[in-house]
């Protein structure tokens, strides 16, 4: 008998149930005596023994449903080692349940919080498989993470829409994009949607030098401006500070993301009207595209190889276009961030898109 439990932790994204369809389907294809726990609301599940029997029947026709049939939580890492409310403490908890239920093996979907917590079961003795879920695409060792084209394709979606208004009002738009510390949705939405100026938390920005561009548009006889603006875009003074300074500085700012701070002084340094427009969570929501649908049914089925051979401990990744496995030592614990001399900051600012940072 093979027993696989699996669950899906973090933020939820566009294909996690693409990618549990493949590794189901992979597997059930080889092998008829499987049994599947499916484990609620991510962590969780298996720290309270919250789980469900599930069969393939049950990863049918999901191919195309956004969010997760499984239920997700945030369970902070740090913390995972703190006993709950009832004293419980965590970590064992997740053990006995693996060991309990006779498990062979964990598929873990999730982002960078999720990978910690996966290795830290790793290292206890589990055998763990994960997949690398998050629209921030920002998982060391994998070139691409499922969720992240949907949200690319609908924060573009969202510029290309307030390019028509902002052209006939001669505004200027902020579009705030999700991304947590990094900067890769809103780069690549920025340049699919046209955007005039893309800040991103890898390239720190200066508002004198937006304004600047602002203005030479208008100059140009073109009055109106779109800046696609990551979440987590900081300003050159504020890269500066320590880490633990600009966490006190974001705590006390008085408004409820940056986009906000960036049109005060956009009005104060120009005389053009700012508009903002936060897409949010719509950014995560909804049906995956066609590319991630393929990319997660991929995935899928090669942690499903994985696991037919026994093959633990690993983060099934994409490099070079070739499904492939990466130690989860290696994962763990690493950010991958937008280099800011790679080719495609280069060929943006070939063709005129800014920075904000000359
Ligand atoms: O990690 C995915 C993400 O959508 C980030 O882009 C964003 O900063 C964060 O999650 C939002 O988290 P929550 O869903 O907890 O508000």
């Amino acid at each position: 008998m093979l027993r696989i439990g699996m669950l899906t932790s973090g933020g939820d994204c566009q294909a996690l149930n693409a990618a549990m369809r493949g590794v189901v389907k992979g597997i059930c294809s080889k092998r008829d005596d499987v049994e599947i726990y499916g484990f609620k609301d991510g962590y969780k599940g298996l720290i309270y023994a919250d789980f469900s029997m599930l069969t393939s029947k049950d990863f049918s026709g999901i191919l195309t449903r956004g969010g997760t049939i499984l239920g997700t939580s945030r369970q902070p890492f740090k913390l995972m080692r703190v006993p709950d409310k009832d004293g419980l403490d965590k970590v064992e908890a997740m053990k006995h349940t693996y060991h309990k239920l006779n498990l062979n093996c964990l598929v873990i979907l999730g982002g960078n919080g999720t990978h910690k917590t996966a290795n830290m079961l790793r290292e206890e003795g589990l055998n763990v498989i994960t997949l690398p879920k998050t629209i921030d695409n920002d998982l060391w060792g994998t070139e691409m993470t499922f969720g992240f084209q949907s949200a690319v394709d609908i924060a573009t979606d969202t510029i290309d829409r307030i390019h028509t208004t902002a052209t006939s009002h001669s505004r200027v738009f902020i579009i705030e994009v999700m991304g947590h510390k990094v900067g890769h949705v809103t780069l690549h939405a920025g340049i699919a949607g046209g955007a005039d100026i893309i800040l991103i938390p890898e390239i720190p920005y200066d508002i004198k030098s937006i304004a600047k561009v602002i203005e030479g548009r208008s100059k140009a006889g073109k009055p109106f401006t779109i800046l696609a603006v990551a979440e987590g875009a900081i300003s050159k003074e504020d890269a500066k500070l320590k880490k633990k300074e600009y966490k006190e500085k974001l705590e006390k700012r008085k408004y409820p993301s940056i986009a906000y701070e960036l049109a005060e002084q956009i009005e104060k340094e120009t005389d053009k009207e700012v508009r903002i427009t936060v897409p949010g969570h719509t950014q995560r929501g909804g049906s995956p595209c066609a590319y991630d649908r393929v990319f997660a049914t991929r995935v899928g089925a090669k942690a499903a190889e994985l696991i037919l051979k026994e093959q633990y401990g690993y983060m099934v990744a994409m490099k070079n276009g070739e499904t492939t496995k990466v130690p989860l030592a290696d994962v763990a614990g690493k950010l991958k961030t937008v280099d800011p001399k790679c080719s495609i900051i280069k060929e943006a600012r070939m063709i005129g898109i800014s920075f904000g940072d000359e």
